[in-house]
């Protein structure tokens, strides 16, 4: 925990969560696509949904679990067809985060979602990078794109991913795993993660959001990821947790996505603070903001007053969100400058 955040009145709070500058580092990209968007888009392609209207669609986001989630979550990018399409929701997203003083951003795509349907690989990552540079030119936010492979496809398949985006790695930052976790241990992709380790990707990996501390282990010691995607469940396993704590991984974590997708009961029963305590590296992050209700800002001001966190637990989340980046030093040390004269001004 750092302690250089000014005391501050608790009701003005809110205010410095919402302006302090922060990254964002797990985000899906198909998951912030809004219904009115997947309405527009379906119309624009000829794709038919299986709901009515807007409505019926926001209707059918009452999840139990992950995998209930994601069944919606893939019909939903299926209307996603052209360079356009991709551009249009990553610009949307970029519009929306740097609304929440959101600066820095690295962002999740599953291109097996959409070459499985005939989208060539070129669309998809031409569209999201094209976004992702005029943010930088426009807003002046940056931010860079990693590959996630679903991990209830086989290793087999992600090794013809991986092929497919080579042509486009210097658009690509890194790669990550995503989709359903239970029964898809990290170490079933250890070989396409040691490729793209000398392939020169930096490396991540959902672990530990519904299963067990050993796909923690395994996504650290077979996958030799720098970054765990949530890894809530690590605080069942007291040795992980010291290992985390010890070795500054960083842990993505989404409160208002374990909320909907039932991982915590009530937003006050979240771990983060606990984490955050025990010194881990935490992020808070939105994980697909269109279906779990809440963009970066909204995740930082709901988990806050659930859990009674304070103005040195925000520090800690911002200028971790910048420490655990892919930005280069010069960058990072820019956006903590930013950082600590946005704290500076609430003194
Ligand atoms: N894909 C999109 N959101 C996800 C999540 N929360 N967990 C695993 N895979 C995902
Ligand atoms: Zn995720």
């Amino acid at each position: 925990m750092y302690t250089f955040a000014p005391p501050l009145a608790p009701e003005r709070l809110p205010e410095l969560l919402r302006l302090m500058p922060k990254a964002e580092l797990h985000i899906h990209i198909e998951g912030s696509l809004e219904p009115e968007l997947i309405f527009a888009l379906a119309q624009r392609n000829g794709v038919a949904l299986p709901y009515a209207s807007v409505d019926e669609l926001r209707a059918a986001y009452a999840f139990t679990n992950l995998q209930s989630f994601l069944d919606i979550y893939y019909a939903g990018a299926s209307v996603l067809v052209t360079e356009q399409d991709f551009y249009d929701m990553t610009r949307a997203y970029l519009l929306r985060a740097a609304q929440d003083n959101v600066i820095h951003t690295e962002i999740f795509f599953d291109p097996q979602t959409h070459t499985a349907r005939g989208v060539a690989m070129e669309t998809v990552v031409k569209g999201l990078h094209r976004a992702c540079a005029d943010a930088q030119a426009e807003l002046g936010v940056s931010a860079s794109l990693i590959l996630c492979f679903l991990r209830h496809l086989s290793e087999e398949e992600a090794f013809e991913t991986l092929e497919q985006a080579l042509p486009y790695r210097d658009k690509i930052i890194g790669v990550g795993l995503d989709s359903g976790e239970v029964g898809n241990p990290p170490e079933k992709f250890a070989r396409v993660f040691a490729r793209c380790r000398e392939l020169g990707l930096h490396l991540v990996a959902h672990a530990g959001e519904e299963g067990p501390p050993a796909y923690i282990w395994t996504a650290l010691d077979v996958l030799k990821v720098e970054r765990i995607d949530h890894g809530v469940q690590a605080i069942k396993d007291p040795a992980l947790m010291q290992r985390l704590a010890q070795e500054r991984i960083a842990l993505t974590v989404c409160p208002l996505s374990n909320l909907k997708l039932c991982v915590f009961p009530e937003l006050a029963q979240h771990n983060l603070r606990q984490l955050l305590d025990a010194g881990l590296a935490a992020t808070v992050n939105s994980d697909d903001p269109a279906y779990f209700g809440g963009y970066m800002n909204d995740n930082f001001t709901q988990v806050f007053a659930a859990t009674g966190m304070d103005a040195r637990h925000a520090y800690t989340l911002a200028r971790n969100s910048f420490e655990a980046s892919f930005i280069d030093e010069t960058t990072l040390s820019r956006y903590i400058g930013q950082l600590d004269a946005c704290f500076e001004s609430f003194r």
